[in-house]
C-alpha cells in the first residue's frame, strides 16, 4: 500500500525577487520548469509560494519520493534556512492537478498575514493551524489563471479552441460555407 505524505517547509531565498512585477522572476521560472518536469515523473505534486524573500513549499506524493526530493531541495544553494514545518501521512492530495502550482504573495495571502499579525510573508512564524489555513488559501487561489503573463502554467494545456488553434466546429462551418459558395456559383452559371 502506498504511503502518501504531505511535506511543507519554508526557506529564505538567496536572491530577493520583485514578486509584484508582472510574470514570474526568471530564477523562479527555472525552478518551476525543473519541478514540473521532475515531479510529473515521480508523481509529486504541490505548491510553491514566494514573497518578501521567503519560499513556502508543499510537496505531496509517495513518502520515499517526497523525502528524497526534499533532501535535493534542501541542498540547493538558491536558498537557505530550509525548515520543515510539517510532514504527515494523508489520504488525499490537496494539489491534485499540479506538478507544482506557483503563487506569489498576493492579496488573499496578504489578508491572511494581516490576520496573523504579520506585516511580511514570514512562513517561519506560522504554527501548525496557520500552515493549514495558508495551504487552503493556496489551494483555492485561482488568481494565477487570470494573470496575462501566466504566473503559473497549469499542467494541462488549454484546448485548441482556447489557445488560438482551429476547432472541429470551426472547420465544419468553413466547409459548409465553401459548399454553399460553389452551389451559388453553379446556379449563377446555369441560370
Ligand atoms: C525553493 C525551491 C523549490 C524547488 N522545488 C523543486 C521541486 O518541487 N521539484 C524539483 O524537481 N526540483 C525543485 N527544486 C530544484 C532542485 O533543488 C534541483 O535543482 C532540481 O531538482 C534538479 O533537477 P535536474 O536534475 O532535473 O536539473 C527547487 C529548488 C528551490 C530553490
Amino acid at each position: 500500500m502506498s504511503d502518501l505524505i504531505q511535506l511543507v517547509y519554508s526557506s529564505r531565498s538567496n536572491t530577493e525577487f520583485d514578486a509584484s512585477a508582472v510574470g514570474v522572476p526568471q530564477e523562479i521560472a527555472r525552478i518551476l520548469s525543473a519541478s514540473r518536469r521532475n515531479n510529473k515523473r515521480s508523481q509529486i505534486g504541490g505548491v510553491l509560494c514566494y514573497g518578501d524573500g521567503c519560499f513556502f513549499q508543499c510537496l505531496e506524493g509517495e513518502r520515499g519520493s517526497v523525502e528524497k526530493l526534499y533532501q535535493t531541495i534542501a541542498n540547493d544553494n538558491r536558498h537557505r534556512d530550509v525548515t520543515l514545518l510539517l510532514s504527515r501521512s494523508v489520504h488525499h492530495r490537496q494539489f491534485r492537478l499540479w506538478a507544482m502550482k506557483y503563487l506569489s504573495v498576493d492579496r488573499p495571502i496578504r489578508q491572511f498575514l494581516a490576520e496573523q499579525g504579520l506585516k511580511r510573508f514570514d512562513p517561519f512564524a506560522l504554527d501548525g493551524e496557520a500552515v493549514d489555513r495558508l495551504l487552503e488559501i493556496l489551494r483555492s487561489d485561482t488568481e494565477e489563471w487570470r494573470r496575462p503573463a501566466g504566473n503559473a502554467v497549469p499542467e494541462r494545456s488549454a484546448p485548441a479552441s482556447m489557445s488560438g488553434g482551429i476547432s472541429p466546429a470551426m472547420l465544419g462551418i468553413g466547409a459548409l460555407a465553401a459548399a454553399l459558395t460553389v452551389v451559388t456559383l453553379i446556379a449563377l452559371v446555369i441560370l
